[in-house]
């Protein structure tokens, strides 16, 4: 335990507010989360700070899109972030906004010192510009895609501040060197020395092409550049000039995806030296989770979303897979079917069924208290030692951020207790003093492991890992639980179990399945006329939060946003069934200028042969999206009939031509 509660200042990146989380989003606030209870379970006082980049010229784009000022836009968006990791149960200690004064006063500051220590000169730059990623492309000629999301670039030429990035390479170079964790893991550390040792160049850190940004006091129309603005937000958070007297700073670690970590590893510790400012302790570059080996975006229609896997298994269930299926630091496959499987085979079959037979039996067999061990066998001891040898490597995984490994330890000493169980079969034994004695035995060993795995597993599985903990009795927040005092053997006999609750109820996977992408096709596509949502993103949901974020709009809507649905008239070529999706067709559909293949939800209704030939209307510009994993290129037509919404596909009296347009 940490003496004088030593303090502990960790990060996510500052979200962009032209769109809103996914499941990639998700994933690093997640983790963040997981590590902020686990060093507040190690006695350390933590501060997670989370928050909104708000500035740039998308976001320009896109409030002018919406047709609402810039501040109005953003402030809908963030409180639409802040509410998201609300209801998921992750909200930060300090949600920081690049609109924000005290981050504004703090990013002035920092640009003053830099100034004032030398290292700013203005200059003119022309350079191939992302402004997707807000970033000049070095090396990249007129007509060249970004070499990160493959968009266009294009040519600016402006005056700005240049900072003199170039003047750090040696302190940067040193610094890694005297610092080996600093960047992790170390093949991100070893990409970063190598860019580093080849040059570096000065940075361009204000703009004149952008209104929408902080101003260089005394010098508009100078705006920073987003990214000197955006890294910023980590210290104005903690006190911005005045970070000595709340004690945070130099954070402790920042969390970043692998796209982001120059801009943390070189730019940012370069600011800060030239500022003479203390530099964070860590960098740790996480991967990306991946749709179909693809990065997620709204575009490709693979993305990923929180709340409907949420709404249907519960945010415990994705907390555990996000950090039990991919090693942290390396890019792992989103599956649904992974999801659903780990969640049965883990969560429900796993700690669910262990805690509640556990339970059941001591409520059985000794009143619903705690029983009193007898005589231990040698098999009580090798469960016993097994559980206290796991909590000294589940700490050092957790301190690692090896998260999956610390997990995995977990659920393998719930596989022995399972085991032991059924071999012991306290249920076969009877009443007389040694059997009864034996049975105690036995279900106080079961239940001291479960109270262990609670401990272990809180900072992942926060709500169930509580209700375990409640289940054995034990009344103190778990949550305050102060981990270095773990040890096998203080469960108290006599103790009375809690109430008993369901964990983990199983659920039939396909049906699941089926029931969270129902629920993340309604949040993408949201019903009703209008809310197309008030984002243009890269890499983005549009989610109900999004909606609630748009600008109110009348019910009507003008010809021209009719005119905007294209529809035309399609010939059905084939229909067959889908494994494992009941209510899906996969069609083929021939729209007059190509074969579409398209999903429709007609499949109780429909026998797939009854429909070759059928010609129905088709929404034929509809952006590509998956369902059960088939892609759906367009979307039939169909009223909706009765209160079970059956649908009744749409048909043509006389007769029309293939494509022919439907105005
Ligand atoms: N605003 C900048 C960060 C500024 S920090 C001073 C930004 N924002 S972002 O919204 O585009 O993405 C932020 C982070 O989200 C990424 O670095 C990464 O941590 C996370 N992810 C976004 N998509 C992801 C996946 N598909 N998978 C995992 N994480 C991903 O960059």
């Amino acid at each position: 335990m940490p003496e004088k509660r030593e303090k502990f200042y960790l990060t996510t990146p500052i979200y962009y507010t032209n769109g809103l989380p996914h499941i990639g989003h998700t994933y690093t606030t997640v983790v963040a989360d997981v590590i902020r209870r686990y060093k507040r379970m190690r006695g350390y006082d933590v501060v997670m700070t989370t928050g909104t980049d708000e500035h740039g010229v998308n976001v320009e784009r896109a409030a002018k899109k919406a047709g609402i000022p810039e501040s109005e836009f953003v402030a809908k968006m963030a409180e639409a972030w802040r509410a998201l990791w609300d209801e998921l149960g992750i909200p930060a200690d300090e949600f920081i906004r690049t609109t924000d004064l005290k981050h504004v006063r703090t990013v002035q500051w920092l640009f003053k010192l830099c100034r004032e220590n030398g290292y700013v000169y203005k200059g003119h730059y022309t350079g191939q510009y992302c402004i997707y990623d807000n970033a000049f492309v070095n090396d990249a000629k007129p007509g060249d895609n970004c070499p990160d999301c493959g968009r266009p670039l294009e040519t600016v030429t402006e005056e700005n501040y240049f900072f003199k990035l170039s003047s750090f390479q040696k302190s940067l170079l040193d610094f890694y060197k005297k610092n080996p964790d600093f960047i992790q893991p170390d093949t991100r550390r070893n990409e970063i020395i190598s860019f580093v040792e080849g040059g570096l160049k000065d940075l361009s850190i204000t703009r004149t092409t952008i209104r929408w940004g902080i101003p260089v006091p005394g010098e508009e129309p100078h705006v920073f550049y987003v990214w000197f603005d955006a890294l910023t937000a980590y210290l104005s958070a903690v006190g911005g000039p005045e970070y000595e007297k709340r004690g945070y700073w130099p954070a402790d670690l920042h969390l970043v995806g692998k796209d982001i970590i120059r801009f943390h590893t070189v730019y940012w510790p370069a600011f800060l030296m030239a500022a003479m400012l203390p530099v964070p302790k860590q960098v740790w570059a996480h991967g990306w989770f991946l749709m179909d080996a693809a990065k997620m975006s709204k575009s490709k229609g693979n993305v990923v979303l929180p709340r409907p896997i949420v709404n249907m298994l519960g945010m415990d269930a994705l907390r555990y897979f996000l950090l039990r299926d991919v090693v942290f630091g390396q890019d792992g496959n989103f599956s649904y079917d992974a999801l659903v499987t780990r969640y049965n085979s883990d969560l429900a079959n796993g700690l669910g069924n262990l805690a509640s037979r556990t339970a059941a039996l001591i409520e059985k067999n000794f009143a619903g208290k705690i029983p009193k061990p007898g005589t231990l066998k040698p098999q009580d001891e090798v469960l016993a030692k097994e559980a206290q040898a796991a909590i000294g490597e589940v700490l050092e995984n957790f301190d690692k951020l090896s998260f999956a490994r610390a997990l995995e330890t977990i659920w393998t000493v719930i596989a022995v207790a399972d085991k032991y169980l059924t071999s012991e079969q306290p249920w076969a034994l009877g009443n007389s003093e040694a059997e009864q004695s034996r049975k105690a035995t036995v279900l106080w060993t079961t239940a001291e492991l479960l109270r262990i795995v609670s401990v272990l597993s809180f900072p992942v599985l926060p709500d169930s890992a509580a209700k375990v903990w409640s289940l054995l009795g034990q009344s103190d927040a778990l949550g305050k639980f102060e981990l270095d005092g773990l040890r096998w053997g203080h469960l108290v006999p006599g103790t009375p179990l809690g109430k008993s609750q369901t964990l983990f109820p199983r659920v039939d996977k396909t049906e699941a399945i089926e029931r969270i992408e129902a629920m993340a096709n309604e949040e993408l596509n949201p019903p009703k006329a209008a809310p197309a949502p008030a984002v243009s993103a890269p890499a983005t949901t549009g989610a109900s939060a999004a909606a609630a974020a748009a600008p109110a709009v009348s019910d009507k809507i003008g010809i021209e946003d009719f005119a905007k649905v294209e529809m035309r008239v399609g010939q059905i070529k084939t229909a067959e069934r889908i494994v494992g999706a009941d209510k899906l067709l996969k069609l083929t559909v021939d729209i007059g200028t190509e074969i579409r293949q398209i999903c429709a939800g007609i499949a109780q209704y429909y026998e797939p042969e009854s429909l070759i030939g059928r010609k129905v209307a088709v929404v034929v510009n509809l952006a590509p999206r998956k369902l059960r994993g088939v892609e759906s290129n367009g979307m039939i037509v169909a009223a909706s009939v009765g209160p079970e919404g059956r649908p009744v596909l749409t048909g043509f009296h006389e007769e029309v031509e293939v494509g022919a347009r439907l105005k």
